[in-house]
């Protein structure tokens, strides 16, 4: 799948040749990968060569050289920071491959890497959330349901901030109280986990403890945060706001948290909120759909090989 410069129609198909792994790499026949945030955003990038696909799920066929990571035959999801997942092979490093159970399916694996690998640690970093009071803004995205599901299993008690009135009945149904406005929410925050940006956090400061840890790891409206120093006086002073950044964190391991993804939800303790499925020759309009908001939690693409480059309408 190749970046092209029209900014309506993102990718279209292309052949490209089949990628050599270096030696730390696996080759994978990918059957299914999810769309992200950072593929729009890496795609209208001025002069973009990006190929999506962070998120990927497949089957190992060449084990890497260097005899680490999954034999072939093993069923993976992988992460590939660097894209190139919305392809029928990939190659990843194989520390960032990890084996799936016969039970998880390829769409289920595939939206978990990087939406649940920024959860997963979110929650980490926010320390101990037992009876704590967590305010989730952009809860509907793929990050949102992954966070407020761990949010609430640590004991916290979970505010999910949505823009939109609908679609937010999962988000219930995970034990979060939605609101749409801030004015409609009962503080006080210990912990907000924000990915919004614009005025959002200068509304939500009345509503925080003193000393709260607000973690910062998004810009989704694409307006910068306000914030006003005075308006934390009486009663809010202290505040950490963190500058959250999932693959810039001490002792993080990728595998090892994959894997751990992986087993919260075969355990039934994670459960992927896939908002939309589609063949990979609709990756030009799902990429449409996720810049006008017009999805929910993730959305998956099957790889159904190359006979779909004929049907598809952004190919000519
Ligand atoms: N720091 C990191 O390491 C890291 C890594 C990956 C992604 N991210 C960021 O994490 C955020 C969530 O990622 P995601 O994959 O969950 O994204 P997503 O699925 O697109 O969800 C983003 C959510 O933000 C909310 N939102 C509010 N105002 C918006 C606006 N004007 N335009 C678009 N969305 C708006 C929407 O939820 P509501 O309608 O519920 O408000 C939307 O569902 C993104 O900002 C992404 O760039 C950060």
């Amino acid at each position: 799948m190749l970046a092209i410069g029209n900014p309506d129609v993102l990718v279209a198909f292309g052949e490209i040749p089949q990628p050599v792994p270096a030696p730390d790499e696996v080759l994978i026949r990918v059957e299914a990968f999810s769309l992200n945030r950072p593929d729009f955003l890496y795609l209208t990038a001025p002069k973009t060569t990006w190929r999506p696909g962070i998120d990927l799920a497949g089957t190992v066929v060449r084990r890497a050289s260097d005899g680490m990571g999954p034999p072939e035959g093993t069923r993976v999801l992988a992460h590939s920071p660097s894209g190139g997942g919305a392809a029928e092979w990939v190659s990843v490093p194989s520390r960032l491959v990890v084996p799936r159970p016969d039970s998880q399916g390829p769409l289920e694996a595939a939206a978990l890497p990087l939406a649940g690998l920024v959860a997963l640690r979110l929650v980490r970093e926010a320390g101990t959330l037992n009876g704590r009071r967590v305010l989730v803004t952009g809860a509907t995205g793929g990050v949102g349901h992954f966070a407020v599901e761990l949010v609430v299993r640590a004991g916290a008690h979970v505010t999910a901030l949505t823009s939109q009135e609908e679609p937010y009945q999962r988000l219930q149904e995970l034990g979060a109280r939605v609101v749409h406005s801030l004015s409609d929410a009962d503080g006080p925050f210990h912990v907000v986990l924000e990915s919004v940006g614009g005025d959002v956090m200068a509304d939500a400061i009345p509503l925080l403890a003193p000393r709260s840890l607000v973690l910062w790891f998004g810009e989704a409206s694409g307006k910068p945060l306000s914030l006003d120093f005075f308006r934390f006086f009486p009663g809010r002073e202290g505040m950490t706001l963190r500058h959250f950044v999932y693959n810039q964190l001490e002792g993080a391991d990728d595998g090892r948290d994959l894997s751990e993804l992986v087993r919260l939800v075969t355990d039934g303790r994670l459960h992927p909120e896939i908002g939309h499925v589609a063949d990979w020759s609709e990756t030009a309009s799902v990429l449409n759909d996720l810049k006008n908001r017009r999805l929910r939690g993730k959305a998956v693409l099957r790889v159904s090989g190359f006979e779909a480059m004929h049907r598809c309408p952004c190919s000519s």
